[in-house]
């Protein structure tokens, strides 16, 4: 596998630094992301001392906190990098309680929102290319039901809203691998427990070394086919779903609200049979196979 352009969101984490490491031999360029500008330049001198050449590695942020810096952060990217091969949404963190300027459950926000508006942000780039999205989530998917209609609603703690976006990041790559027909590989992996990060918070001790979940991600990263193809791994092993994962109707259904909850007319998803709820989306249906949405919303433009 290799890929010209790659962008790892959360690369100054313990996983995305190690993706990147792993990343070396495989990616002529590498766009590294951290929260604050500060955190993006320390991973990436980080890198670099572990033999990165400086040309390669560009280092962005935006606080996924605010839906307008995840929107700036598309814009600058597509700017400069009108194709993208690979985007690792890698990116987390259990918050503490409350809720964004955007109005939405920061945990909920932070894991799934941001990577959501991102991607979709971000789909032409990858539609040029038909370039891959592995999203990281986690099998604690499992545990968590949400209502596909109204996404980050009835949220009490952070844990339930952590496990609550891990499963709508599922739900998201399998819609998005549909909705772009194809043209956008889409894996979701829970590359295993980790001792670092925000799964140390929830788990306590024990966990995988960074490496091990990192080697994890890059088979993802490196499937091909079918197994490409909105699925989701636990590991290097196709993982199981829950029932409401696996509900293609209902990815569709949060694939919408979502859109809606970002303040987007438009779902940019048109499959055959589906009909958006909302009379709004119907005229600005595009299609993410066609790269773009026509109308923008207040958080950029798909
Ligand atoms: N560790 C595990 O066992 C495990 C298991 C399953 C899934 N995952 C998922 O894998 C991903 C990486 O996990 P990790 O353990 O490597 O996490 P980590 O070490 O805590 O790193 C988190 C990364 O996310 C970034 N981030 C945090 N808050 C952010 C915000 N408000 N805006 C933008 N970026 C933000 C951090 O950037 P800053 O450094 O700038 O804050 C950092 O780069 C997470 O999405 C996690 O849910 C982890």
């Amino acid at each position: 596998m290799s890929v010209r352009t790659a962008l790892i969101t959360g690369a100054s984490g313990s996983l995305g630094h190690q993706i990147c490491r792993q990343l070396h031999r495989h990616a002529e360029t590498v766009i590294v992301h951290a929260s604050t500008p500060a955190s993006a330049r320390a991973a990436r001198v980080r890198l670099i001392r572990t033999g990165w050449e400086p040309g390669r590695i560009h280092a962005v942020s935006a606080d996924f906190r605010r839906l307008s810096e995840v929107a700036r952060l598309a814009a600058d990217i597509r700017r400069h990098h009108p194709t993208l091969d690979l985007l690792v949404n890698g990116a987390g963190a259990i918050t503490a309680p409350g809720f964004t300027p955007d109005g939405i459950d920061t945990t909920f926000q932070v894991n799934y929102v941001a990577p959501y508006a991102l991607t979709r942000l971000l789909a032409p780039a990858l539609n040029a290319v038909s370039g891959r999205v592995v999203t990281l989530t986690s099998a604690a998917h499992r545990d968590a039901r949400l209502n596909p209609d109204r996404p980050g609603t009835d949220l009490r703690r952070p844990a339930e809203a952590f496990k609550q976006a891990h499963l709508a990041l599922v739900m998201f790559s399998r819609t998005l691998a549909r909705c772009s027909q194809r043209r956008i590989t889409a894996v979701a992996v829970h590359p295993g427990v980790i001792h670092t990060g925000s799964f140390a918070t929830v788990h306590g001790a024990g966990g995988l070394p960074a490496a091990d979940g990192s080697a994890h991600v890059m088979h993802a990263v490196g499937l091909s086919g079918a197994h490409a193809h909105g699925s989701y791994f636990e590991g290097l092993l196709p993982g199981p779903l829950s029932a409401q994962a696996a509900d293609d109707n209902a990815g569709l259904r949060l694939w919408q609200a979502t859109a809606a909850l970002i303040g987007w007319d438009y779902t940019g998803c048109r499959l055959p049979g589906w009909r958006p709820t909302d009379r709004a989306d119907a005229p600005a249906a595009a299609g993410m196979a066609e790269g773009a949405a026509r109308r923008p919303g207040p958080h950029g433009r798909p």
